[in-house]
C-alpha cells in the first residue's frame, strides 16, 4: 500500500493548521509511522511566510518547533491526499465547494478526535495569548487521539 498523506488546513496556513501539521509530524514520528504529513490554507494572503510568531512562542513552550511557510489550497490536494482535516466549519464549507463526491469521505474536522469534544478549533488571529495556548491544548489532545486511532490502521 502507498505511504498515508494527511493534509491540515486552516484559513491562513499561519496560526492553526501549521500547528496541527507540526505536533502531528512529531507524534508519527515517536510512533516510528510512515505517514506524510503537510498543511495548506483555504486563503492566499499568507502564502510564503513563516508561521505567526505568536503560534511558534506557543508551540516552543511545549516543545514543539513549527518550520511551515504558507501554503495555499489546492483543488488536487483533494485527489492526493488521504485525510483532509479542516480546523473550523468554514474551512470544511470552502473545501468542500472543490470537492467531488468522491471526497467526501476524506473530510473531517480536527476536533472529530478531540476526547473532549467540541466542533470547532477558533481562529486565535485576533485576539491575545490565551487563545493560542487553547487552540495548543485542542489541537495537541485532538492530533494524539488522531494518531492513536491511525496506528491501528497504518
Ligand atoms: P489561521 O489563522 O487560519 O489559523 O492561520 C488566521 C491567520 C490569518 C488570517 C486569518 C486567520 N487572516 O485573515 O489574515
Amino acid at each position: 500500500m502507498s505511504k498515508m498523506k494527511v493534509m491540515f488546513v486552516c484559513l491562513g496556513n499561519i496560526c492553526r493548521s501549521p500547528l496541527a501539521h507540526a505536533v502531528f509530524e512529531d507524534l508519527v514520528e515517536k510512533e516510528g509511522l510512515d505517514i506524510h504529513t503537510e498543511s495548506c490554507g483555504m486563503g492566499s494572503w499568507h502564502v510564503g511566510e513563516p508561521s505567526d510568531a505568536r503560534m511558534r512562542r506557543t508551540a516552543k513552550g511545549h516543545g514543539v518547533n513549527i518550520t511551515h511557510y504558507a501554503r495555499a489550497f489546492r483543488p488536487s490536494d483533494l485527489d492526493e491526499y488521504d485525510l483532509i482535516i479542516p480546523m473550523d466549519k468554514q474551512n470544511r464549507n470552502d473545501l468542500k465547494r472543490y470537492a467531488g463526491p468522491e471526497h467526501m469521505e476524506k473530510i473531517h474536522l480536527m476536533r472529530e478526535w478531540d476526547p473532549q469534544g467540541g466542533t470547532e478549533v477558533p481562529d486565535p488571529y485576533y485576539g491575545g495569548d490565551q487563545g493560542f495556548e487553547n487552540v495548543f491544548d485542542i489541537v495537541s489532545r485532538s492530533c494524539r487521539a488522531l494518531v492513536d486511532e491511525l496506528k491501528e490502521r497504518v
